[in-house]
């Protein structure tokens, strides 16, 4: 089956690649950024099966694209896909349209169109390897399978592990040598899917979406916060995408948004600071780190928004800071309560609940509540971890009025728990990232 697919949002149609590569016998995809684009495709090559289409594209729309097909009499069939209701586009002939696909449910409408076209085409899975484009790599950051690069028609080297950050700098290494996918395991593709889908939708659909009411608010407040506390502009500007973002998801989830609010409007200083610098100092260390896709930062500013919302704020200004050995019960599992809550809430990236569940652990297994040692914490928490210390010692010195210099605060870490593993990594891209 010769399939094209336009859509100006890349990461979409790779998606639909990727759909028709796993289920398709055969499937040959070709894809254009544009209406225009897609056009001068039709014109040449006269053997497409199927045109799967978006609707608003910058220069040729949707419409346009379908026009040119009946008008020549193209024989493909046109499937229209866009997160605009059908019925209130005007401008394009419905009776023209095979099968229309809503926004952001492309893994479910593409299930049913493919139901559709079973009788004609071979739906028989792709065994082997299936090749993955590096954009939609470089957008989730972390991919659930193993990623293979290949040699020849039949040699696979496994380059990443299942769970690796996939790093812009590694993307970028790959660009230049011209290479725009690599591979995963038919076995595993399924589970990529899945977790693609879940991304990709809160990708480029709620990052897209305006902001308003409450998580505005929410939004101005924690920028003009920033500034006050002396986050660098940089820093700032280079979170700011996430955080929206992320402020997005929290205004979905009503208790999430609450409890936000809550701890946020209280009289305490502390757990705005706290929470606010752990996410903006997470963002410039995973940048300089060049672990900034789109999804990894977005994950560690949402992580550390809401990573301590099942504590008061008494407890938070009592224990987050201080190396307190006694504390209560619920005090100890807080990590892990709002992760397994995390777990149930739609939307939510996956991994957040682990940075969070590990929050409070440390390199040598003295941290809680599982008392984990360094291989046993993820690469994402190494860097929250330090990001989490990094906040309470520049909380803890603005509490006493002290002067607040980078150079001051980075003396008071202790880098000879954290000289181990990913941790070490972190501290090395530290002394590169200037975040005050
Ligand atoms: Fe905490
Ligand atoms: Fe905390």
């Amino acid at each position: 089956m010769k399939t094209l697919v336009v859509d100006d949002e890349i990461e979409i149609s790779e998606l639909i690649k990727l759909i028709l590569e796993i289920d398709v016998a055969g499937s040959e995809t070709i894809i254009a950024n544009d209406g225009d684009e897609a056009i001068e495709i039709l014109k040449k090559i006269n053997d497409i099966d199927l045109v799967i289409c978006d609707y608003s594209m910058p220069k040729v729309k949707g419409s346009e694209v379908l026009q040119f097909i009946t008008e020549h009499e193209i024989q493909s069939k046109f499937v229209l896909c866009s997160s605009y209701d059908i019925n209130s586009l005007k401008d394009i002939d419905h009776d023209s349209i095979f099968f229309f696909i809503k926004k952001p449910e492309i893994t479910d409408g593409m299930e049913k169109l493919l139901a559709i076209l079973k009788p004609n085409y071979s739906m028989k899975k792709t065994e082997g390897h299936v090749p993955i484009s590096i954009k939609l790599l470089k957008a989730i950051g972390v991919c659930p399978g193993d990623i293979y690069i290949q040699i020849n028609e039949e040699k696979f080297i496994k380059i990443y592990n299942a769970e690796e950050i996939f790093s812009t700098e590694e993307v970028q290494k790959y660009q230049k040598k011209d290479r725009a996918y690599l591979h995963i395991d038919s076995e595993d593709s399924q589970k990529v899917l899945s977790l693609l889908t879940t991304q990709i939708n809160l990708l480029f659909t709620e990052s897209k979406k305006d902001l308003s009411g409450e998580a505005l608010d929410l939004n101005s407040f924690i920028f003009s916060a920033a500034k006050e506390i002396g986050i660098n502009q940089e820093v700032i500007e280079l979170s700011k995408p996430a955080m929206k973002f992320a402020i997005n998801i929290i205004k979905k989830n009503t208790p999430l948004k609450d409890a936000l609010l809550r701890l946020f409007k209280k009289d305490s200083d502390f757990v705005p600071q706290h929470s606010l610098v752990l996410a903006m100092v997470s963002c410039a260390i995973a940048s300089e780190m060049k672990w900034n896709s789109e999804l990894t930062m977005c994950k560690l500013s949402l992580a550390g928004l809401i990573h301590d919302l099942e504590l008061e704020n008494a407890q938070i200004k009592e224990y987050e800071m201080s190396e307190v050995s006694e504390f209560s019960e619920k005090f100890k599992y807080h990590p892990t309560k709002l992760a397994s809550l995390l777990t149930t809430i739609k939307d939510i990236p996956p991994d957040i609940d682990r940075i969070i569940a590990e929050h409070h652990e440390k390199p040598d297994g003295s941290g809680f509540p599982f008392g984990k040692k360094h291989l046993q914490i993820s690469a994402l928490s190494s860097l929250f971890i330090i990001a989490h210390e990094l906040s309470n010692i520049i909380c803890e010195k603005m509490a006493k009025k002290e002067k607040l210099t980078q150079k001051s605060v980075l003396e008071k870490l202790n880098k000879e728990l954290y000289n181990k593993g990913n941790f070490k990594k972190v501290l090395k891209a530290l002394n590169e990232t200037s975040f005050l």
